[in-house]
Parts: C-alpha cells; sequence; structure tokens
C-alpha cells in the first residue's frame, strides 16, 4: 500500500471531516452515559507538517493553515482551531492532529475508543502518539467494523476513512456500512468519500443511498484535477445537527474563498421522520 495520509494531513478534506467529527463527539458528550468510538482507518494519529517537501506546497496551506491564520468565531471552529493548537504549544503550525487524537482528547475517563490501522509502520506511529491506554488495532478496518460492533455501550460513532486507493474499497464500504448500522442501529456512522471523478462519486453515493436513514454532506470546490471536493455519508445523524452543521458553512466558504475559489456546501439531510425510524436489518442472508 503506497497511501501515506502525512501528505494530506490538514487538507481541506480533513478540515470538513474532522469539524464534522468534533460536532458528533460533542454531542454525544452532551449525555453523561460512556459512548463508544470505532475510528475504522485510524491513521498515524498526528503529522509533522514542518517536515514536508514545500514544493509543491503542501496541502495543508490550502486546508487548516487558512483557520489557523484566522479567528474562528463559530464555536465549533473555534474548538477545532483549539484543539490542534495544543499540539503546537509554540504558537507556529508544525503538527496536526487526526482523528484518534482529536477523539482522544474530546473523550472523557469513562468512554471507549478503539482505533483500527492495517499497515505497520502507520499502526507503531500511532501507538507512540496515543502514549497510554491506546486501543489499537491491527487489522482490516471493514472487518473491524462488524468485529467490534455492536458495543457494550449501544451508543457511539464510527468513523470511517479509507484511503480509496483500490477499487474494491468503495465496494466493502457499500458492502459493510449497512450490515454494521443494522447491527449497530443507535450508532451514529460517518464515512468519508472524495470527489475526484464526478461519475465515480454519484455512483458510490446512488449506492449508498439505499441505506436507511442516511444524509450526505458535501463540501465542493470548482471541479479541477486531484481532489477537488470532500464528501461525507452520514447515517442516524443527531437531532440538531443538520442545523448547527449549516450554520457555521458561511463562515467556513468565506474563509477558504481566497484559496480554494468559490465553494459549495451542498446537503442531503434524511427527513426528521425518517431519522427517527429504528434502522432495520438488511434482508440477505445473516452473518
Ligand atoms: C485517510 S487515512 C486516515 C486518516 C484519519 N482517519 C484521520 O482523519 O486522521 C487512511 C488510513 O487507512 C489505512 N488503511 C488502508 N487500508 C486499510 C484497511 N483495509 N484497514 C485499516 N486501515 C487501512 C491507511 O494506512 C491510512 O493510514
Amino acid at each position: 500500500m503506497n497511501y501515506d495520509h502525512r501528505f494530506h494531513a490538514g487538507n481541506f478534506a480533513d478540515v470538513h471531516k474532522h469539524v464534522v467529527l468534533i460536532a458528533l463527539l460533542e454531542r454525544l458528550s452532551e449525555k453523561p452515559a460512556p459512548w463508544f468510538y470505532l475510528d475504522t482507518h485510524a491513521g498515524a494519529g498526528l503529522y509533522e507538517l514542518d517536515r514536508l517537501p514545500q514544493d509543491p506546497p503542501p496541502e495543508f496551506r490550502r486546508g487548516f493553515e487558512i483557520l489557523w491564520q484566522a479567528t474562528p468565531i463559530d464555536p465549533l471552529l473555534a474548538r477545532y482551531r483549539a484543539l490542534v493548537a495544543s499540539d503546537n504549544p509554540s504558537g507556529c503550525l508544525t503538527r496536526y492532529p487526526g482523528s484518534p487524537l482529536l477523539a482522544r482528547r474530546l473523550s472523557r475517563p469513562h468512554d471507549r475508543l478503539a482505533f483500527v490501522e492495517v499497515v505497520p509502520q502507520r499502526q507503531a506511529e500511532l501507538k507512540r502518539h496515543l502514549g497510554r491506554r491506546p486501543g489499537v488495532h491491527h487489522r482490516d478496518g471493514f472487518e473491524a467494523l462488524l468485529a467490534l460492533t455492536p458495543p457494550t455501550e449501544r451508543r457511539g460513532l464510527v468513523f470511517i476513512d479509507p484511503p480509496y486507493e483500490q477499487v474494491s474499497e468503495a465496494d466493502r464500504l457499500v458492502e459493510t456500512l449497512p450490515r454494521a448500522c443494522a447491527r449497530f442501529p443507535q450508532g451514529v456512522f460517518l464515512a468519508w468519500y472524495p470527489w475526484a471523478d464526478a461519475n465515480w462519486t454519484n455512483g458510490l453515493k446512488r449506492r449508498l443511498s439505499r441505506i436507511p436513514r442516511i444524509s450526505f454532506l458535501d463540501w465542493l470546490s470548482p471541479p479541477r484535477d486531484g481532489l477537488w471536493g470532500s464528501g461525507l455519508a452520514l447515517v442516524n445523524v443527531p437531532h440538531g445537527l443538520p442545523e448547527r452543521l449549516d450554520r457555521l458553512q458561511p463562515e467556513l466558504r468565506s474563509l477558504f474563498r481566497d484559496r480554494l475559489g468559490t465553494t459549495e456546501w451542498r446537503t442531503t439531510w434524511a427527513t426528521e421522520g425518517d431519522r427517527d425510524t429504528p434502522a432495520r436489518a438488511p434482508r440477505g442472508p445473516k452473518r
């Protein structure tokens, strides 16, 4: 596997997924009951931005650096900036935390976290960055999605963030996500997908849209070569979250306009009634 998230750390897709991730975890912590967090494609956990090659400019310059140089007004954006600031005590942006560190920081002592990473070197880095109580699993993320759900806590968030380097990854998401949703019907699921080839992404969304109570949140810049949009599929969106995220999007779009151009925030939220319906098991053979 050639994929190394170091080169993409803090790019605008990371901003998109991490803002939503923080919103969801903050939401879970509103109730005292413990939650479970599963990160199926965890990565190294922390990325040294100052060690990246400068030519071409690293991706975080068109991503998190924009928020770093701003004073965000929206409390969620401000919280996100503050979480990253705790890895950069000198005041210079030299390190960017991945989803495992962000989730760990937002967790309480009684919450439980599991991080899955298949590449041994990334896994070793992740263990080092997490320090004590790591909860790191060396296995395939889609396999873990079924093996580690449902959690005993019966509430929580599953984050699925594959690199999409292999053709099979989209198929595995389409095949595994509905089964995991049926196993853990109270769970919130967040899955990332890229916008680089619109036909491919529209096809993937069409296949995912069969999942009950699924919503889509796309952040699109004008199409160009490479990654020009970031997509999130959410199952079981908590009440009030669409309004919360829709509220921050004008600020996010305005902050990023200079470096990304005019961006579009395109959402398809599951309707309230649909969101309130308990998830049904998919038809087909039982595991
Ligand atoms: C996009 S990165 C994850 C970034 C991380 N979620 C974050 O937000 O900071 C994808 C990671 O998945 C790992 N990976 C690739 N295939 C995997 C698989 N089948 N199971 C688990 N991890 C996998 C890669 O090594 C890489 O570190």
